[in-house]
Protein backbone atom coordinates (compact mmCIF):
# COMPACT_ATOMS: atom_id res chain seq x y z
CA UNK A 1 0.00 0.00 0.00
CA UNK A 2 1.26 3.35 -1.20
CA UNK A 3 0.92 6.11 1.76
CA UNK A 4 0.20 9.93 0.13
CA UNK A 5 2.82 12.18 0.38
CA UNK A 6 1.55 15.24 -0.87
CA UNK A 7 -1.33 17.30 -2.06
CA UNK A 8 -2.07 16.06 -5.10
CA UNK A 9 -2.32 12.29 -4.03
CA UNK A 10 -4.41 12.94 -1.03
CA UNK A 11 -6.95 14.84 -3.45
CA UNK A 12 -6.66 11.82 -5.94
CA UNK A 13 -7.47 9.32 -3.35
CA UNK A 14 -10.78 11.46 -1.84
CA UNK A 15 -11.72 11.70 -5.54
CA UNK A 16 -11.69 8.19 -5.91
CA UNK A 17 -13.56 8.15 -2.65
CA UNK A 18 -16.50 10.21 -4.23
CA UNK A 19 -16.40 7.96 -7.08
CA UNK A 20 -17.30 4.82 -4.36
CA UNK A 21 -19.15 6.58 -1.50
CA UNK A 22 -22.50 8.73 -2.60
CA UNK A 23 -22.74 9.66 1.31
CA UNK A 24 -19.53 10.97 3.34
CA UNK A 25 -20.08 11.98 6.76
CA UNK A 26 -17.64 13.09 8.99
CA UNK A 27 -17.69 14.23 12.68
CA UNK A 28 -21.66 15.28 12.79
CA UNK A 29 -22.50 16.84 15.24
CA UNK A 30 -26.53 18.07 16.06
CA UNK A 31 -27.20 19.53 19.37
CA UNK A 32 -30.42 20.77 20.28
CA UNK A 33 -30.20 23.87 22.71
CA UNK A 34 -32.63 23.33 26.02
CA UNK A 35 -33.87 26.74 26.32
CA UNK A 36 -35.42 28.06 29.73
CA UNK A 37 -36.83 31.87 30.44
CA UNK A 38 -39.58 33.49 30.93
CA UNK A 39 -39.71 34.12 26.85
CA UNK A 40 -37.20 31.08 26.24
CA UNK A 41 -34.02 32.89 25.76
CA UNK A 42 -31.90 31.46 27.77
CA UNK A 43 -29.96 28.04 27.07
CA UNK A 44 -29.49 26.24 29.97
CA UNK A 45 -27.78 23.08 28.38
CA UNK A 46 -28.18 21.09 25.08
CA UNK A 47 -29.48 17.68 23.97
CA UNK A 48 -26.29 16.07 22.26
CA UNK A 49 -28.72 14.28 19.69
CA UNK A 50 -25.76 13.51 17.05
CA UNK A 51 -22.38 13.71 19.08
CA UNK A 52 -19.76 12.62 16.52
CA UNK A 53 -20.97 10.68 13.49
CA UNK A 54 -19.02 9.47 10.76
CA UNK A 55 -20.30 7.21 8.37
CA UNK A 56 -19.86 6.38 4.18
CA UNK A 57 -23.01 4.82 2.22
CA UNK A 58 -21.73 3.68 -0.62
CA UNK A 59 -23.73 4.25 -3.86
CA UNK A 60 -26.22 1.35 -4.76
CA UNK A 61 -25.52 -0.20 -1.19
CA UNK A 62 -28.42 -0.24 1.46
CA UNK A 63 -27.21 1.02 5.09
CA UNK A 64 -28.88 0.10 7.94
CA UNK A 65 -29.05 2.00 11.00
CA UNK A 66 -30.21 0.62 14.36
CA UNK A 67 -30.30 1.26 18.08
CA UNK A 68 -32.92 2.05 20.83
CA UNK A 69 -35.44 4.93 20.40
CA UNK A 70 -34.20 8.36 21.30
CA UNK A 71 -30.30 7.28 20.48
CA UNK A 72 -30.15 9.67 17.35
CA UNK A 73 -31.18 8.07 14.44
CA UNK A 74 -33.59 10.28 13.39
CA UNK A 75 -31.67 13.54 13.75
CA UNK A 76 -29.04 12.12 12.07
CA UNK A 77 -30.78 10.92 8.83
CA UNK A 78 -32.43 14.54 8.90
CA UNK A 79 -29.40 16.48 9.26
CA UNK A 80 -28.12 14.18 6.32
CA UNK A 81 -30.94 16.03 3.89
CA UNK A 82 -30.42 19.16 5.62
CA UNK A 83 -33.09 19.37 7.48
CA UNK A 84 -31.44 19.95 10.94
CA UNK A 85 -28.75 22.60 11.71
CA UNK A 86 -25.98 20.85 11.80
CA UNK A 87 -23.58 21.64 14.99
CA UNK A 88 -20.43 20.37 13.77
CA UNK A 89 -18.89 18.64 11.20
CA UNK A 90 -19.19 17.85 7.00
CA UNK A 91 -21.71 15.75 5.08
CA UNK A 92 -20.50 15.10 1.91
CA UNK A 93 -23.09 13.53 -0.99
CA UNK A 94 -21.26 12.92 -4.29
CA UNK A 95 -18.24 15.16 -3.18
CA UNK A 96 -20.58 18.13 -2.66
CA UNK A 97 -19.83 19.49 0.91
CA UNK A 98 -24.04 20.11 1.55
CA UNK A 99 -23.44 22.32 4.84
CA UNK A 100 -21.70 24.78 2.65
CA UNK A 101 -24.42 25.57 0.48
CA UNK A 102 -26.90 27.34 0.61
CA UNK A 103 -30.59 28.69 -0.77
CA UNK A 104 -30.96 27.63 -4.63
CA UNK A 105 -28.25 25.26 -4.77
CA UNK A 106 -29.02 23.15 -1.66
CA UNK A 107 -32.64 22.97 -3.15
CA UNK A 108 -30.68 21.53 -6.27
CA UNK A 109 -28.89 18.78 -4.26
CA UNK A 110 -32.17 18.08 -2.19
CA UNK A 111 -34.03 16.11 -5.26
CA UNK A 112 -31.01 13.92 -5.38
CA UNK A 113 -32.03 12.72 -1.14
CA UNK A 114 -35.54 11.86 -0.36
CA UNK A 115 -36.55 10.74 2.50
CA UNK A 116 -39.79 8.15 3.61
CA UNK A 117 -41.41 8.33 6.75
CA UNK A 118 -42.24 6.17 9.23
CA UNK A 119 -46.13 7.58 9.41
CA UNK A 120 -47.46 8.00 5.96
CA UNK A 121 -50.49 9.98 7.02
CA UNK A 122 -48.20 12.80 9.19
CA UNK A 123 -46.08 13.51 5.52
CA UNK A 124 -48.87 13.73 3.63
CA UNK A 125 -50.96 16.63 3.09
CA UNK A 126 -54.56 14.81 3.95
CA UNK A 127 -56.60 17.40 1.45
CA UNK A 128 -54.37 16.75 -1.26
CA UNK A 129 -54.61 13.41 -4.01
CA UNK A 130 -52.48 11.83 -5.22
CA UNK A 131 -51.63 13.16 -8.63
CA UNK A 132 -51.14 16.18 -6.85
CA UNK A 133 -49.18 15.12 -4.27
CA UNK A 134 -46.57 13.01 -6.72
CA UNK A 135 -46.88 16.71 -8.86
CA UNK A 136 -46.26 19.05 -6.44
CA UNK A 137 -42.05 17.99 -5.88
CA UNK A 138 -42.15 17.52 -9.48
CA UNK A 139 -43.20 20.67 -10.28
CA UNK A 140 -40.69 22.39 -7.69
CA UNK A 141 -37.68 20.64 -9.37
CA UNK A 142 -39.25 21.89 -13.02
CA UNK A 143 -39.70 18.22 -14.27
CA UNK A 144 -43.24 18.81 -15.36
CA UNK A 145 -42.20 20.84 -17.89
CA UNK A 146 -39.13 18.42 -19.63
CA UNK A 147 -41.54 14.96 -19.77
CA UNK A 148 -45.07 13.82 -19.99
CA UNK A 149 -46.24 14.53 -16.54
CA UNK A 150 -48.99 12.00 -16.95
CA UNK A 151 -46.87 9.25 -18.17
CA UNK A 152 -44.97 9.48 -15.31
CA UNK A 153 -47.20 9.12 -12.94
CA UNK A 154 -48.77 6.24 -14.13
CA UNK A 155 -44.77 4.83 -13.64
CA UNK A 156 -44.43 5.50 -10.88
CA UNK A 157 -47.65 4.34 -9.65
CA UNK A 158 -46.74 1.03 -11.26
CA UNK A 159 -43.22 0.83 -9.86
CA UNK A 160 -44.82 0.93 -6.32
CA UNK A 161 -47.60 -1.23 -7.33
CA UNK A 162 -50.43 0.85 -7.15
CA UNK A 163 -53.54 1.08 -9.90
CA UNK A 164 -53.77 4.15 -11.74
CA UNK A 165 -56.90 4.95 -10.25
CA UNK A 166 -55.13 5.97 -7.31
CA UNK A 167 -53.86 9.22 -8.51
CA UNK A 168 -57.92 10.34 -7.92
CA UNK A 169 -57.92 9.09 -4.22
CA UNK A 170 -56.85 10.80 -0.86
CA UNK A 171 -54.12 9.37 1.62
CA UNK A 172 -56.86 8.38 4.04
CA UNK A 173 -58.80 6.66 1.22
CA UNK A 174 -55.53 3.63 1.35
CA UNK A 175 -54.96 1.03 3.87
CA UNK A 176 -51.54 1.63 6.05
CA UNK A 177 -49.33 -0.57 3.26
CA UNK A 178 -50.66 1.10 0.50
CA UNK A 179 -50.59 4.61 1.73
CA UNK A 180 -46.69 3.63 2.23
CA UNK A 181 -46.40 3.25 -1.75
CA UNK A 182 -47.89 6.20 -2.02
CA UNK A 183 -44.90 7.76 0.25
CA UNK A 184 -42.12 6.00 -1.72
CA UNK A 185 -44.06 7.11 -4.78
CA UNK A 186 -43.58 10.81 -4.25
CA UNK A 187 -40.29 10.03 -2.74
CA UNK A 188 -39.77 8.38 -6.24
CA UNK A 189 -41.32 11.52 -8.25
CA UNK A 190 -37.97 13.10 -8.60
CA UNK A 191 -36.07 10.78 -9.61
CA UNK A 192 -33.71 10.67 -6.40
CA UNK A 193 -30.66 9.02 -6.11
CA UNK A 194 -30.49 8.82 -2.13
CA UNK A 195 -33.32 7.26 0.19
CA UNK A 196 -33.21 7.73 3.81
CA UNK A 197 -36.06 5.59 4.92
CA UNK A 198 -36.90 6.44 8.58
CA UNK A 199 -38.43 3.61 10.24
CA UNK A 200 -40.26 2.83 7.15
CA UNK A 201 -42.44 -0.18 8.18
CA UNK A 202 -42.85 0.07 11.76
CA UNK A 203 -46.58 1.33 11.46
CA UNK A 204 -47.72 -1.28 9.08
CA UNK A 205 -48.36 -4.71 10.12
CA UNK A 206 -46.24 -7.72 9.97
CA UNK A 207 -47.51 -9.08 7.18
CA UNK A 208 -47.56 -5.95 5.11
CA UNK A 209 -44.19 -4.97 6.49
CA UNK A 210 -42.03 -7.49 4.13
CA UNK A 211 -44.00 -6.55 1.67
CA UNK A 212 -43.02 -2.86 1.61
CA UNK A 213 -39.02 -4.50 2.01
CA UNK A 214 -39.54 -6.42 -0.50
CA UNK A 215 -40.80 -3.26 -2.90
CA UNK A 216 -37.99 -1.12 -1.47
CA UNK A 217 -35.80 -3.95 -2.92
CA UNK A 218 -37.20 -4.15 -5.92
CA UNK A 219 -37.15 -0.31 -6.18
CA UNK A 220 -33.54 -0.13 -5.52
CA UNK A 221 -32.92 -2.32 -8.49
CA UNK A 222 -34.72 -1.03 -11.23
CA UNK A 223 -33.75 2.96 -9.99
CA UNK A 224 -30.35 2.15 -8.91
CA UNK A 225 -31.10 3.71 -5.65
CA UNK A 226 -28.82 4.12 -2.59
CA UNK A 227 -30.77 3.36 1.03
CA UNK A 228 -30.36 4.86 4.15
CA UNK A 229 -32.42 2.41 6.58
CA UNK A 230 -33.28 3.75 9.81
CA UNK A 231 -34.87 1.18 12.09
CA UNK A 232 -34.99 -0.25 15.65
CA UNK A 233 -36.36 -3.09 14.86
CA UNK A 234 -33.20 -5.01 14.43
CA UNK A 235 -35.33 -7.94 11.97
CA UNK A 236 -36.52 -5.01 9.17
CA UNK A 237 -32.60 -4.01 8.87
CA UNK A 238 -31.18 -7.96 8.63
CA UNK A 239 -33.03 -8.36 5.43
CA UNK A 240 -32.30 -4.99 3.16
CA UNK A 241 -29.10 -3.97 4.76
CA UNK A 242 -25.46 -5.06 3.08
CA UNK A 243 -23.97 -3.33 6.04
CA UNK A 244 -25.54 -2.46 9.25
CA UNK A 245 -24.73 0.25 11.69
CA UNK A 246 -25.50 0.41 15.61
CA UNK A 247 -26.19 3.75 17.44
CA UNK A 248 -25.47 4.55 20.75
CA UNK A 249 -26.30 8.02 22.39
CA UNK A 250 -25.10 10.43 19.06
CA UNK A 251 -22.49 7.94 17.55
CA UNK A 252 -21.92 4.80 15.97
CA UNK A 253 -20.83 2.10 18.79
CA UNK A 254 -20.46 -0.70 15.95
CA UNK A 255 -20.21 -1.37 12.15
CA UNK A 256 -20.46 -4.54 10.07
CA UNK A 257 -21.22 -6.29 7.14
CA UNK A 258 -24.93 -7.21 7.76
CA UNK A 259 -23.81 -10.95 7.98
CA UNK A 260 -21.29 -10.78 10.18
CA UNK A 261 -22.96 -8.38 12.26
CA UNK A 262 -25.82 -10.65 12.80
CA UNK A 263 -23.41 -13.39 13.24
CA UNK A 264 -20.68 -12.24 15.86
CA UNK A 265 -21.54 -8.73 16.92
CA UNK A 266 -18.71 -7.69 19.47
CA UNK A 267 -19.63 -4.47 21.39
CA UNK A 268 -21.80 -4.93 24.31
CA UNK A 269 -24.56 -2.91 23.18
CA UNK A 270 -24.59 -4.60 20.09
CA UNK A 271 -24.23 -8.41 21.68
CA UNK A 272 -27.21 -7.43 23.44
CA UNK A 273 -29.46 -5.77 21.19
CA UNK A 274 -28.84 -9.05 18.66
CA UNK A 275 -29.36 -11.22 22.06
CA UNK A 276 -32.62 -10.39 22.12
CA UNK A 277 -33.30 -10.97 18.23
CA UNK A 278 -35.48 -14.41 18.45
CA UNK A 279 -33.88 -16.96 16.55
CA UNK A 280 -36.40 -19.53 14.76
CA UNK A 281 -34.46 -22.42 15.54
CA UNK A 282 -35.29 -23.19 19.30
CA UNK A 283 -31.93 -25.14 20.01
CA UNK A 284 -29.75 -22.20 18.84
CA UNK A 285 -32.60 -20.00 20.78
CA UNK A 286 -32.11 -21.65 24.17
CA UNK A 287 -28.14 -22.32 24.11
CA UNK A 288 -27.07 -18.86 22.67
CA UNK A 289 -26.14 -15.96 25.20
CA UNK A 290 -28.33 -13.73 26.68
CA UNK A 291 -27.72 -9.86 27.67
CA UNK A 292 -30.47 -8.07 29.06
CA UNK A 293 -29.70 -4.84 29.27
CA UNK A 294 -30.56 -3.11 32.39
CA UNK A 295 -31.51 0.66 33.16
CA UNK A 296 -32.99 3.35 30.89
CA UNK A 297 -31.17 4.91 28.01
CA UNK A 298 -29.30 7.87 29.57
CA UNK A 299 -30.01 11.46 28.61
CA UNK A 300 -28.54 12.78 25.74
CA UNK A 301 -28.44 15.90 27.47
CA UNK A 302 -26.33 14.33 30.08
CA UNK A 303 -24.38 11.38 28.37
CA UNK A 304 -22.20 9.49 30.63
CA UNK A 305 -18.27 10.32 30.55
CA UNK A 306 -15.99 7.99 28.69
CA UNK A 307 -17.28 5.27 27.01
CA UNK A 308 -21.26 6.66 26.91
CA UNK A 309 -22.24 2.54 27.51
CA UNK A 310 -20.47 2.12 30.38
CA UNK A 311 -23.69 2.80 32.87
CA UNK A 312 -25.06 -0.12 31.13
CA UNK A 313 -22.18 -2.57 30.07
CA UNK A 314 -21.55 -5.78 31.79
CA UNK A 315 -18.18 -5.74 31.10
CA UNK A 316 -17.07 -2.19 32.23
CA UNK A 317 -13.51 -1.79 33.38
CA UNK A 318 -12.29 0.31 35.90
CA UNK A 319 -11.25 3.04 35.40
CA UNK A 320 -10.60 3.15 31.00
CA UNK A 321 -14.75 2.68 30.16
CA UNK A 322 -15.45 5.64 32.25
CA UNK A 323 -12.93 8.20 31.48
CA UNK A 324 -12.14 7.55 28.13
CA UNK A 325 -14.12 7.60 24.80
CA UNK A 326 -13.59 4.82 22.76
CA UNK A 327 -12.93 5.91 18.82
CA UNK A 328 -14.40 3.52 16.45
CA UNK A 329 -11.34 1.20 14.89
CA UNK A 330 -11.03 -1.96 12.85
CA UNK A 331 -10.78 -4.85 14.79
CA UNK A 332 -7.93 -7.01 15.71
CA UNK A 333 -9.46 -10.65 15.46
CA UNK A 334 -8.04 -13.12 13.53
CA UNK A 335 -10.41 -13.72 10.56
CA UNK A 336 -12.56 -10.64 10.96
CA UNK A 337 -12.98 -8.43 8.27
CA UNK A 338 -11.46 -4.96 8.02
CA UNK A 339 -14.84 -3.49 7.55
CA UNK A 340 -15.99 -4.87 10.70
CA UNK A 341 -15.25 -1.99 13.42
CA UNK A 342 -15.83 -1.37 16.76
CA UNK A 343 -16.00 1.13 19.55
CA UNK A 344 -14.96 -0.56 22.65
CA UNK A 345 -11.47 -0.47 23.94
CA UNK A 346 -11.95 -4.23 25.22
CA UNK A 347 -13.89 -5.63 22.24
CA UNK A 348 -10.98 -8.01 21.32
CA UNK A 349 -10.41 -9.58 24.99
CA UNK A 350 -14.16 -10.00 25.68
CA UNK A 351 -14.31 -12.06 22.42
CA UNK A 352 -11.78 -14.02 23.73
CA UNK A 353 -14.04 -14.81 27.01
CA UNK A 354 -10.82 -13.33 28.69
CA UNK A 355 -13.44 -11.12 30.48
CA UNK A 356 -15.91 -12.07 32.85
CA UNK A 357 -19.37 -10.99 32.56
CA UNK A 358 -20.72 -8.88 35.94
CA UNK A 359 -24.09 -7.68 37.24
CA UNK A 360 -25.33 -3.92 36.23
CA UNK A 361 -27.55 -2.27 38.41
CA UNK A 362 -29.90 -0.08 37.31
CA UNK A 363 -29.08 3.70 37.73
CA UNK A 364 -32.15 5.44 38.47
CA UNK A 365 -34.30 6.99 35.66
CA UNK A 366 -33.22 10.71 35.51
CA UNK A 367 -36.13 12.83 36.04
CA UNK A 368 -35.10 15.39 33.56
CA UNK A 369 -35.73 13.56 30.59
CA UNK A 370 -39.52 13.89 30.45
CA UNK A 371 -38.97 17.11 29.80
CA UNK A 372 -36.25 17.55 26.47
CA UNK A 373 -38.35 14.90 24.94
CA UNK A 374 -38.61 16.03 21.71
CA UNK A 375 -38.37 13.02 19.36
CA UNK A 376 -41.22 11.30 17.90
CA UNK A 377 -40.70 8.01 18.68
CA UNK A 378 -39.35 8.36 22.36
CA UNK A 379 -39.77 6.47 25.26
CA UNK A 380 -37.57 4.55 27.58
CA UNK A 381 -37.52 0.89 27.54
CA UNK A 382 -37.17 -0.87 30.69
CA UNK A 383 -35.34 -3.90 28.76
CA UNK A 384 -34.18 -3.96 24.79
CA UNK A 385 -36.68 -6.86 24.75
CA UNK A 386 -39.62 -3.92 24.97
CA UNK A 387 -37.52 -1.82 22.80
CA UNK A 388 -38.16 -4.13 19.76
N1 LIG B 1 -35.97 19.35 17.66
C1 LIG B 1 -35.50 18.81 18.78
N2 LIG B 1 -35.26 19.58 19.87
C2 LIG B 1 -34.76 19.06 21.01
N3 LIG B 1 -34.47 17.75 21.17
C3 LIG B 1 -34.69 16.93 20.13
C4 LIG B 1 -35.22 17.42 18.89
N4 LIG B 1 -35.34 16.35 18.03
C5 LIG B 1 -34.91 15.27 18.73
N5 LIG B 1 -34.52 15.61 19.97
C6 LIG B 1 -33.96 14.71 21.00
O1 LIG B 1 -32.80 14.12 20.45
C7 LIG B 1 -32.66 12.78 20.91
C8 LIG B 1 -32.58 11.85 19.71
O2 LIG B 1 -33.85 11.80 19.07
P1 LIG B 1 -34.11 11.02 17.72
O3 LIG B 1 -33.13 11.46 16.70
O4 LIG B 1 -35.55 11.17 17.38
O5 LIG B 1 -33.79 9.50 18.13
P2 LIG B 1 -34.27 8.15 17.45
O6 LIG B 1 -34.72 8.44 16.06
O7 LIG B 1 -33.08 7.24 17.52
O8 LIG B 1 -35.39 7.63 18.30
C9 LIG B 1 -33.87 12.52 21.79
O9 LIG B 1 -33.49 12.73 23.13
C10 LIG B 1 -34.86 13.56 21.36
O10 LIG B 1 -35.73 13.86 22.41
MG1 LIG C 1 -36.60 8.02 15.15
Amino acid sequence: MTVPTDEADISELSEAADEEFLVDVRGLKVHFPIKRGIVFDRTVGYVYAVDGMDLRIRRGETYGLVGESGCGKSTFGRALLQLEPTTAGEVYFAGTDLAALKGEELRRQRRHMQMVFQDPLGSLDPRQTVEQLLLEGMRAHGLTKTQDAHARLTDLLRAVGLPSSALSKYPHEFSGGQRQRVGIARALSVDPQLIVADEPVSALDVSVQAQVINLLEDLQEEFGLTYLVIAHDLAVVRHISDRVGVMYLGALVEEAQADDMYASPLHPYSRALMSAVPVPDPVVEDSREQILLVGDLPSPANPPSGCRFHTRCPWRQPTRCDTERPELRTVDIEGAPDSHRVACHFAEAIARGELARHDVTAVATDPSRAADDGGEDFFGPASVAEAL
